[in-house]
Order: structure tokens, then sequence, then C-alpha cells
């Protein structure tokens, strides 16, 4: 294309969609301009179906009535038509918005995002969310509460598997690839939907891990550790933010002008919509911050809340809505619940089809992903003397615990709209691999959970003639997530006792954990042989585990959150700051726990290969970097072993002197490379000099002059450094 003719066309497109958009607000202000007050605080407000996905008579009722903007939960192209074809029989036409938790997967189910985070392939998160859009859309749902953008630093809080891990840096990446996957380029393409960032924002530090609980952020952890991944998910476009049920500094987040207005609408300059959290309004009742629920209503509004969902204060509200300035508050809010509605399509193509519902759901081509996520999910934590692969020699095998065989545990903590029975699990497939070239002996050894045997026996016996054992512990489904924090964060006994008797059979066996969250296995971690960290993997979790098992995929997961070696250490994280007096062996009078270790289980970054892999130092192209520049710097990764593999590289930093405590290392950059066996492959790196600051306790951004040491290695415990100046 010629550049006259390029620049012709695109000043044509520019005219035309500042036209389509004018025309849109023109449609807008014409339905604005005949709604009453109720019918607009009714666009404001989203009710919840019934569990399976269908509606309740009494929001019918609302949408009959016009009164109504959308519902979350109600899904699939049955329910969402008849709810749709009464709202548009309404005088003023305005479709139904469909929203959903779709957090990892609609009904083909991915990885748990915390696990998904481990493989530290933000492309992986990517095509799943997109997938997930694609199966949603084709099932008339056109907005998800996700992606989850909190930093998680607690392993007591439940919903850490939410997230993507501890690092500011990792989470912003996952957080934005999952908003591209959501929403794609156009978020009315019949293979999208529109995101939501959530919980805006520290909800991760709910004190004591206990979730809901009030936390205690100062203004600098939300700048340098809880914002990031908010701004690189607003800045991937997301079009939605929905506020934490926590306060911060006092002020809950959902009553928070400081945060939805000043941080979010006037520094960040974003322009969609504020959605509450469930009944995060009413609970502002709760945080006594307001005596009654139209109250609450009122300051929620006034705070910056665009739209409520299950509750409705915001309708309660409307005696209290009699001045000129709420009532532009709520046209406002009524505008941006418009204009997402013609962003979507909704206008155009209210209603699903029945068709394309049936063919996207469980696509093969879905299902295949979600094997691959499975597997590059997992994480080999431990694997002494090439306990693992499996050798091809064994073919009597014999796998324990009734993580291995429950269908809906791999699904994880949000399942959208998974179902059980689509579930392919461990010992499943490990049978259908073996085939008839050999046998799988299964003992559930007790329920899923742990905390109670079904059958008087653990499997052990049964296992004593297997040529190689798979433990598989940890937590079921329902002990991770929203409402499940924990005190303790250990395994039950019952299942360290069983992997205690497979042990003493001195038999070849892996331990694989299944779970949400990092737990204390201290005892695992000294005495089997191997451990490979699974999560919660998804419908495809048992062929993508049973994929690592047996060597067809080198694992090349890493931890994207520390594991303690007690509770008492938490929180406990790669990126903590100096002390006044850092730890010294031997020395009593320094930072450190007289009953245990400072260091983790596990650090962050960990994660082993069926190879091995030489990273060199840092080799910087410059060691003096303007202020305005780039740091640019190559490493070299051999793969010294018989086996292709990945090999994640992470580059950390340390700012040798600062005006505030900086972190002892931040991951700055990473990148997941391929490397055959014997050979090197060079990976290359930037930072802009303009990420190397630091955020001041009164919340301004500075960037010093001095010197940086710069480490790259294989987790955060495994670096080689050199060293910088910034100008
Ligand atoms: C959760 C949100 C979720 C909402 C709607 C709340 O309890 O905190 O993450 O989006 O419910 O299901």
């Amino acid at each position: 294309m010629t550049r006259p003719f390029c620049l012709t066309l695109s000043l044509l497109l520019t005219a035309f969609h500042t036209a389509r958009a004018d025309e849109t607000g023109q449609r807008i202000e014409a339905i604005l301009s005949k709604l009453t007050l109720e019918e607009k605080l009714g666009q404001l407000r989203l009710v919840d179906g019934h569990a399976g996905g269908g509606w309740k008579p009494q929001h019918m009722a609302l949408a009959q009535a016009g009164v109504l903007g959308g519902t979350f939960n109600v899904r699939g192209t049955g329910p969402t038509s008849e709810m749709q074809r009464a709202a548009l029989s309404t005088r003023h036409k305005i479709p139904l918005v469909f929203a959903f938790d779709v957090v990892h997967g609609y009904r083909t189910i991915f990885p748990v995002p915390l696990g998904e985070a481990a493989s530290w392939d933000p492309d992986l998160a990517e095509r799943c969310a997109a997938v997930a859009a694609k199966e949603s859309r084709a099932a008339n749902v056109s907005w998800t509460f996700a992606p989850v953008a909190d930093i998680a630093r607690d392993p007591r809080w439940g919903r850490i598997v939410e997230g993507s891990g501890e690092d500011p840096v990792l989470s912003s990446a996952f957080t934005a690839a999952r908003v591209h996957g959501f929403q794609g380029k156009d978020i009315s393409a019949p293979d999208r939907m529109m995101a939501c960032l959530k919980h805006f924002a520290g909800s991760g530090e709910a004190e004591g891990g206990r979730d809901y609980n009030f936390a205690d952020v100062s203004l600098r952890a939300l700048r340098e550790t809880h914002f990031p991944p908010f701004l690189a998910g607003l800045k991937a476009g997301a079009g939605s933010i929905m506020p934490s049920f926590s306060a911060i500094d006092g002020v809950p987040a959902t009553s928070n002008p400081w945060l939805l207005q000043d941080v979010l609408r006037k520094e960040w300059g974003f322009e969609g919509i504020v959605v509450s959290d469930y009944d995060a309004i009413g609970q502002l009742v709760n945080h006594r911050v307001a005596p009654s629920w139209d109250e609450a209503g009122q300051i929620a509004l006034r705070s910056g809340l665009d739209v409520e969902i299950w509750g409705s204060c915001m309708m309660q509200a409307q005696g209290l809505i009699d001045n000129a300035d709420d009532l532009k508050l709520v046209d406002n809010a009524v505008r941006r619940v418009l204009r997402m509605k013609f962003s979507l399509g909704l206008f155009d193509k209210p209603y699903g089809d029945p068709a394309r519902e049936k063919e996207a759901i469980l696509h093969p081509d879905h299902l295949k992903l979600a094997r691959e996520a499975a597997a590059k999910s997992c994480v080999l934590l431990k694997n002494n003397n090439q306990t693992l692969p499996i050798p091809p020699a064994a073919k009597k095998i014999a796998i324990l615990g009734a993580l291995a065989n429950d269908k809906l545990s791999q699904m994880g903590s949000w399942t959208g709209d998974g179902h059980a029975e689509d579930s392919v699990t461990l010992v499943e497939a490990v049978r259908q691999r073996l085939g008839n070239n050999g046998t799988v002996i299964y003992t559930p050894a007790g329920s899923s959970s742990g905390f109670s045997f079904r059958k008087p026996s653990d499997g052990v016996d049964e296992a004593k003639d297997a040529d190689y054992i798979i433990v598989v512990v940890g937590e079921n489904g329902d002990m991770t997530g929203e409402a499940t924090s924990r005190s303790s964060i250990d395994l039950p006994q019952q299942q360290l006792d069983l992997v205690q008797k497979v042990s003493a059979l001195g038999k070849p066996y892996a331990v694989v954990l299944m779970t949400g969250r990092p737990l204390t296995v201290g005892w695992l971690a000294e005495t089997c042989p191997a451990i490979l960290l699974a999560w919660h993997g998804g419908t495809m979790a048992g062929p993508g585990i049973a994929d690592v098992l047996f060597g067809d995929v080198n694992p090349a997961g890493k931890l994207p959150v520390t594991f303690p070696r007690s509770v008492g250490q938490i929180p406990l994280t790669y990126n903590s700051t100096p002390t006044s007096r850092p730890l010294v062996e031997g020395d009593k009078w320094t930072s450190k726990y007289t009953d245990i270790k400072n260091s983790p289980l596990w650090p962050f970054g960990h994660g082993l290969s069926y190879t091995s892999f030489q990273i060199s130092p840092p080799l910087l192209d410059k060691r003096t970097i303007p202020h305005d520049g780039t740091v640019r710097f190559k490493v070299s990764v051999t793969n010294q072993g018989e086996r292709d593999g990945d090999e994640v590289v992470q580059a950390y930093i340390q700012d040798d002197v600062a005006f505030v405590t900086r972190p002892i290392k931040e991951l700055k950059a990473f990148k997941r490379v391929s490397v055959p066996a014997g050979k090197t492959v060079t990976v290359d790196f930037e930072i802009p000099s303009k990420d190397l600051g630091y955020w001041m306790p009164n919340g301004t951004y500075r960037l010093d002059p001095g010197t940086f040491t710069l480490m790259t290695g294989s987790s955060s415990a495994q670096v080689r450094s050199s060293s910088f100046s910034l100008q």
C-alpha cells in the first residue's frame, strides 16, 4: 500500500469510528432522556441467577418491568434468551448484559490462575482466556468478573489461588495477557467478552490471612506492589473493575473516593465500569460507614460506583437522590452502562445462537489446550536420582489418594459452567496411556480432603507389588478459593501417614501435590524422592499431569509464590526489604527465628526440569545507563542434558542505595525459552530505566542515580550477578 493511500484510509477509518462513536453517543443520550429515575437505577443493577445457570422469577419480573441492567450466573442461550426477550419487550428495548465469573474457564476448565501463572507463559494464559471467552460468548455470557489482579503473599488466604502470585511484574504480565485473551481487539466479536479487574485493591493483605478481613496496607505498598497488575490490566484495555471487600486505611474500597476517583478516574483516566463486589454496597453497613442500605447506596454512588451486583442499595437510594449532583452521577453511570452494551454489540445481537453454543463448548481444540496448560502449570519441586519421569519399564503402576480420581476437585476453585463428568482424572489418564501394556492399581485411600477415610484400607497393601507408585495428596477443590482461609497449611495427618507408609515400602515413588496454595510440606521435601506440584489443573488435569510424569512433557513450571517452611514465617516473599540487622548465622542479635530457618522451603521462581540448564550472568551492553535510557543485556542458557526443555530465565535487580528500603531482589523481566538438548540459546532483555525507580511514602515516584545489581538465573535463589549505574 502506498503511503498517501495508507494515510487516506487511516483518516477515513478514524472519521468512520468517530462518526460511529458520535452516533452511539447520540443514541445513548436519546435513550437516557426517556428513562425515569427508577429505570436508570435499574440499569445499574445486576442480579444473580441460580448456581445452575437459570433465572429467578423475581428477577424475570424486574426484566419485564424494564428496571434491570443484567444478571450474573444466568447463562446458556436458553435461559438468557428468555430473560432477554422480556427485556426487549419493554418500552425502551434495552438489552440485558449477562455476566459470570469465568475465572479459569467457562465449560472447559483450565488450571487455577495461580497454577497457570506457574507456567511463566503469559501467551498460554492469553490463549486460555480466549477459549474461555469463546465458550462464554457462545453461551451468551459477555462479561466476565476476571481476571483477578490481586497480589497475594499469604497462603493462609484461600483466594491466593485466584491470582498470579506474589510478584507485581509476573502478575502484571498475566493480568494483561488474560485481558487480551478475554477481550481481543473488539469486545463485540462473537468470541470475545469484557474483562473485569478485581479486587481493587490490596485485599490480598487481609489481616491474618482471613478472608474479607481488614487489610492494613500502606500507600507505598499499594503503589509498589498492589496497583501494578491493575494498571497493566487497564493498559491492556480492561472494560471494568471491581473494588475489593476490604478497606484501605480504614475506608472501604467500595466507598473510597480516593481510590475510585482520584486514582482510577483522574490519575489513570479509566472510563469503563466500576462494578461492586457481591453485596459489597450493603456491607458498608457492616463496616459501619453507612447507617442503612439506602444511604450505603448513595455513598457508593458518590464514591464512584456505577453498578451494583446482587444487592439493591442503589435502587433503594432512589428517595435520597433528589439533587442535581447525585442525578448527574446516576446519568453518567447509566451512560457508561449503555456504552458498554453498545460496545459489546448487545443492541445488534442480544441473543445467543444455540448451534454455535453446541459447537464451541468443549471443542476438541479447547481440551487440547487445557491439557497443554495443565502440563505447563506443573512445577517439579524435587527429583532425586531421576525418580521422574516414570521409567518405561514400569508396567504395574499403583496410584494412591482420592484426589487422583476426583473429577470435581481437579477443576479448582472457580468452576464456571464446568461439569465434573467432563474431567479426565489422573487415574483415567494413566489407564488410557498404559492400555493393555500395563496395569493400574488404584485405591482412593480416604477422601480427597484427607480428613476421613472412606474405606478401611489405605491402599498401601494393594500397592506392594507395583513397579512404581504415584501418591496424590493436597487439598480438594472446596478447600481453596473464596472463604477458605486456613490457620494451618499442613497436609492432613492421614495423607502424611499414607506417604510415610509408601515410603517405607522402599519402592520408587513420586508424590503429586494438588493444591490451590503453598502448603507447609517440609517432611515431604525431606523424605520423598520426587514431588510434582500439579495445582488444580482443570478439566484435562489428568492427561496433563500424566504427560509430565511419563516424560512426554519436560516440566518447566516455576513457583509464582514462595512455599514457606511454617505458617509462622508468613508473610514470606522473595522480595522482602533489608533489615537493620540482616541475618548472620550464629549471631543471636540478627533478624531471625530461634526455632526455624529464615529461608523458605522452596523459593519464588523455583522449579526443576528433567534436563539441567546453565544460565550465564547478565552480559550488559553498557554499564552506564542514562536515566531516560534502557538497560540492555544478554543471557545465555545452555541445556546440559540429553532432553530438550524449556527454561524460564529470570532477571532481578537490587537498587544498591535509595531513600526508602528497597527489596533485596525484584523481578524485572523474565522469558520462557526452549533450548534443545546440548544447545545454547541467547536471550535478550531490555529494562527501561524508568522502571528502576520507586515510590516515596507521599505517593510520588522517584528515580535515583546510582548503582544497581542485576541478577539472572533460574530462580530467585539461584542467580549470578553483574552491576550497572544509572546516571
Ligand atoms: C467475589 C467476587 C465475585 C462475586 C460474584 C464475590 O463474593 O468476591 O470475586 O466476582 O462474588 O460472584
